[in-house]
Parts: structure tokens; C-alpha cells; sequence
């Protein structure tokens, strides 16, 4: 039986919401660059482009997305696991705020959140559910070239933990992609779930091919006690 679970999720977890992926066929990014919108540069060379790209990315989150069975069974499944003395900590790449929404508290954003804009001067934080314009608030996200969030704790987590595993993420992103060998060379148990094989799978110890919404019920639940 495990004592300390980090669960980390990539954009794979959300696609059964509705939210396109990064790298598949008709992805977030179609028709955009990554560095026409999701880089500093980006934002300083063209910032109306990059807020109408977010703002459309922010406006569909509240219109038409909710959590899935994954998202649902994670958060029940961390309620259960701490109320019998386990530690859990949910980390996830993604930007919408579907975790939290299924339930989840232990959750570390380490891309940001489409739902909070920052001061570009003071760096102040707040929530955000209307459209951004202008470039004195950015969206609170994590763009290439810029530090993900939280990454001491994540590390520290990872470190401590006795399972790893990782949902719906492709590992062609670091540092998220080298998380799975920092929980390696701790002896921890790894695991992946995702719709095919993946760039990462053959460096896990287990591989669990599937949806995201029946993979994680099925794998979690068997974790009860
Ligand atoms: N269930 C499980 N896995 C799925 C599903 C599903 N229903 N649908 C797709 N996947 C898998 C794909 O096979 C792919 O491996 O999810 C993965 C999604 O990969 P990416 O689109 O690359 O997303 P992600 O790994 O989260 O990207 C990481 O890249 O662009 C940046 O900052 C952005 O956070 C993002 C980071």
C-alpha cells in the first residue's frame, strides 16, 4: 500500500472535456505558433494578439468545459487516500481550472491559470473571468522561456513519494518530462497512463494505455483500501 502519491497531468486529462490538446490533431495551437502567443516576446512584439488568444482560451473555459470522470475520480480518490493517513499531491501543467472544480486540494498549477491575471509591473496576482486587454495585466501563465511555478515543492514532493504517476501528458516538456526520473532514482514506483504510447513510456515502469476517464477510475480505485 502506498503512503505518497504525486500525480502529475497534462492536457490529455482535460481532452475528454473538450479542451484540445497541445500536439495532437486539431490542437490548441492550430493556427497560432507557440511563439506567436504563448512567449514574453510574443507578448511584448504583438500583446492584442496574445490576449485575444487567451481571452477565446478563457471564454470557452467558462462557456462550455467541465470536469471529467478523471478529474472527478482524482479528487475523490485524494479525499479517501488522506482521510487514511496518506499524502497526496496533484501537480498539473494544465491551465484550466478543471481539478479544482472536480474537488481537488492539494494542487499545484506549476503553467499557471487561464483564471487569474498578473500585474506585468508589481507581479500581483488576481482572479480573472473577463477578457484581458492592454498589457498592464498578462494572463497568470507560465510561458516558454519563463520558470514554472512551485517547482521546489514539487521537487521535494517527488523526492518523498513512493508512486508516480503521470496522465495525458506527452514529456516533450521540461521539466515536467523529467519528473519520472527524479521519482526513479528516488525507488519510487512510476507509472503512466495515456491514449498511446507516448515520447516518455519506456521510462516508466508500468504503462496503461487508455482513456483517461476509464484508466484512471480503474487504476486509482484499486488503490483503495
Ligand atoms: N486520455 C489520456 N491521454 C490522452 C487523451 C485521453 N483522453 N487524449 C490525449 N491524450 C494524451 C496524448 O496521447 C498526449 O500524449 O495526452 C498527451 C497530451 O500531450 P500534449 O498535447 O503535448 O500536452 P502536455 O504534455 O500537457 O503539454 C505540456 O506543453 O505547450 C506546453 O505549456 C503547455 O502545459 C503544456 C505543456
Amino acid at each position: 500500500m502506498y503512503k505518497k502519491i504525486v500525480v502529475l497531468t497534462g492536457a490529455g486529462i482535460s481532452a475528454e472535456s473538450g479542451l484540445g490538446t497541445f500536439r495532437g490533431q486539431g490542437g490548441l495551437w492550430e493556427g497560432h505558433r507557440v511563439e506567436d502567443v504563448a512567449t514574453p516576446q510574443a507578448f511584448e512584439r504583438d500583446p492584442a494578439l496574445v490576449q485575444e488568444f487567451y481571452n477565446a482560451r478563457r471564454k470557452q473555459l467558462l462557456e462550455d468545459v467541465h470536469p471529467n470522470d478523471a478529474h472527478l475520480f482524482l479528487a475523490e480518490f485524494e479525499d479517501t487516500f488522506t482521510e487514511n493517513g496518506g499524502e497526496f499531491l496533484l501537480v498539473t501543467q494544465n491551465i484550466d481550472d478543471l481539478h479544482s472544480r472536480a474537488g481537488s486540494h492539494n494542487l499545484i498549477h506549476m503553467h499557471g491559470e487561464l483564471l487569474k491575471s498578473r500585474c506585468s509591473t508589481s507581479g500581483k496576482i488576481r482572479e480573472c473571468q473577463q477578457d484581458l486587454t492592454g498589457t498592464d495585466w498578462r494572463p497568470h501563465i507560465v510561458w516558454f522561456g519563463e520558470m514554472p511555478l512551485e517547482m521546489e515543492r514539487i521537487y521535494r514532493a517527488i523526492e518523498q513519494c513512493d508512486l508516480f504517476v503521470a496522465i495525458g501528458t506527452s514529456g516533450h516538456v521540461y521539466p515536467a518530462a523529467g519528473f519520472v526520473e527524479l521519482a526513479m532514482n528516488t525507488c519510487s514506483h512510476t507509472v503512466e497512463i495515456n491514449l498511446e504510447t507516448s515520447a516518455a513510456s519506456s521510462r516508466f515502469h508500468e504503462q496503461i494505455i487508455g482513456p483517461a476517464t476509464v484508466s484512471v477510475t480503474d487504476y486509482f480505485s484499486k488503490l483503495l483500501p
